[in-house]
């Protein structure tokens, strides 16, 4: 894919339905009574690989333009392959051993070098029967009885704490989830919805074992879809976003654009289907290097790639820290970061946790290998487009992942 290089960018922009949130609709309606009609939902690969995971355990999904049907079932046993997601992989542990029923779970050779022990683990103090091979997948659930407890969630990943509260509605009794720094809380607000007994205080959530009733949702769009867009506003016009998900465990971004100065305003703040939802309207600024710590990594994980663009735009020196889950993404996100940027011109220096990063007035563009993953890809798109000659960005349909129509949207 040939990035030309941008004197400015303008532009009013919707982008596709939320990933995590499509996720959740159609595994939860998957096993809820009745029938539900999902819109605005992301048809990308990763959710049709959800979408046929959950067809292959019973449920019944028919797909339409932006909108899926789904009727609830009884599941059953089955074979999964879950390709690029770990989401989907992650959660439906969780669902299959709520639900009592055998699945085994395979991925692409992505998905199948992913930590999928911080997973099994906790659901395993619920007596959940669950064999990983060598940590990893292929991955075996095993029908067992579940009973509700205290649990932690060692890492500070919603795919954790959502597994765990997918299982905890077929667990007897109480289960207790305590995570250390609060993650996207999308699976809670959606339970809530679907007539689940859960509680949350604080940190903590808490889940009796519960039937779910069908509800329709409209996705609001993916607040890591927009910050493609929402960046390239910052650095080369004004862009608005519309629709956006903005609900406060995933807007990190927003706060990184406080610190660096971007210029931004939310408007047309509403509540879509338990989620806040605002058009996000970014003009271009001066940028200022920043500072990243642990506890701002679960709101904006899945930006760091975009970040570090910006930082290379930026005055001074940015310094992420705390950052090792990128580690373990679609791809090596620190490795792969740190060569998009040094592909592209830009001042990198990759550590264990994170990065350093010399920001410069331009870079001068050039051909980035994106290694199969679409926020790399992305990523790449926007300094490509803000820098002097703009460049290549190979086997750039990896971005199919989480954004079809992507480069047709960048136009
Ligand atoms: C997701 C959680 C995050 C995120 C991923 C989607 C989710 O992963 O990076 O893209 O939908 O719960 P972790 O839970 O591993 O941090």
């Amino acid at each position: 894919m040939i990035v030309l290089p941008r004197k400015e960018f303008y532009g009013e922009y919707t982008v596709p339905g939320d990933k995590s949130i499509t996720h959740r609709a159609v595994m939860l309606n998957g096993i809820a009574e009745g029938e539900a009609l999902v819109t605005n939902a992301l048809l990308g690969e990763d959710c049709l690989s959800t979408v046929s995971c959950m067809r292959a355990l019973g449920a019944e999904i028919e797909i339409g333009k932006g909108a899926l049907r789904i009727r609830g079932a009884r599941l059953h046993d089955a074979d999964c392959y879950c390709g690029n997601s770990g989401t989907t992989m992650r959660l439906l542990m969780g669902l299959a051993a709520g639900q009592g029923v055998g699945v085994r779970l395979t991925g692409d050779a992505s998905l199948s070098g992913r930590p999928m022990e911080r997973v099994a683990k906790p659901l395993r103090l619920l007596g959940a029967d669950i064999l990983t091979t060598d940590g990893k997948a292929p991955v075996t659930v095993r029908p067992a009885k579940l009973s509700g407890r205290e649990v932690d969630t060692a890492s500070a990943s919603a795919q954790v704490k959502s597994a765990l509260l997918l299982a905890a509605l077929g667990a007897d009794g109480e289960t207790f989830v305590h995570e250390s720094v609060k993650t996207r809380d999308h699976t809670e607000r959606m339970l809530v919805a679907m007539g689940a007994d859960i509680r949350v205080l604080g940190n903590t959530v808490r889940v009796k074992k519960s039937a779910l009733h069908a509800a329709d949702i409209e996705v609001p769009c993916d607040i890591s879809g927009a910050a493609y867009f929402m960046a390239m506003g910052a650095l080369l016009g004004e862009t608005l976003c519309k629709n956006v998900g903005v609900n406060g465990t995933r807007t990190g971004i927003l706060t990184v654009f406080d610190r660096m100065g971007v210029r931004y305003g939310l408007e047309n703040e509403h509540m879509v289907c338990g989620e806040p939802v605002a058009d996000i309207r970014v003009k271009k600024s001066p940028l200022r290097a920043i500072r990243l710590c642990r506890e701002d990594m679960p709101s904006l994980i899945d930006e760091l790639p975009l970040i570090a663009v910006l930082c290379a735009y930026a005055e001074g020196e940015s310094v992420i820290t705390g950052a090792e889950e990128l580690r373990v993404k679609e791809s090596d996100r620190i490795r792969t970061t740190a060569a998009m940027i040094s592909d592209v011109g830009g001042e990198i220096l990759p550590r264990d946790d994170g990065f350093i990063i010399r920001g410069q007035k331009s870079l001068a563009g050039g051909r980035v290998d994106p290694c199969g993953d679409h926020r790399i890809a992305m990523s790449a798109a926007v300094a490509l487009a803000a820098s002097e000659r703009g460049g290549e960005i190979e086997a750039a349909a990896c971005v199919n992942i989480s954004f079809p129509g992507f480069f047709e949207m960048l136009g």
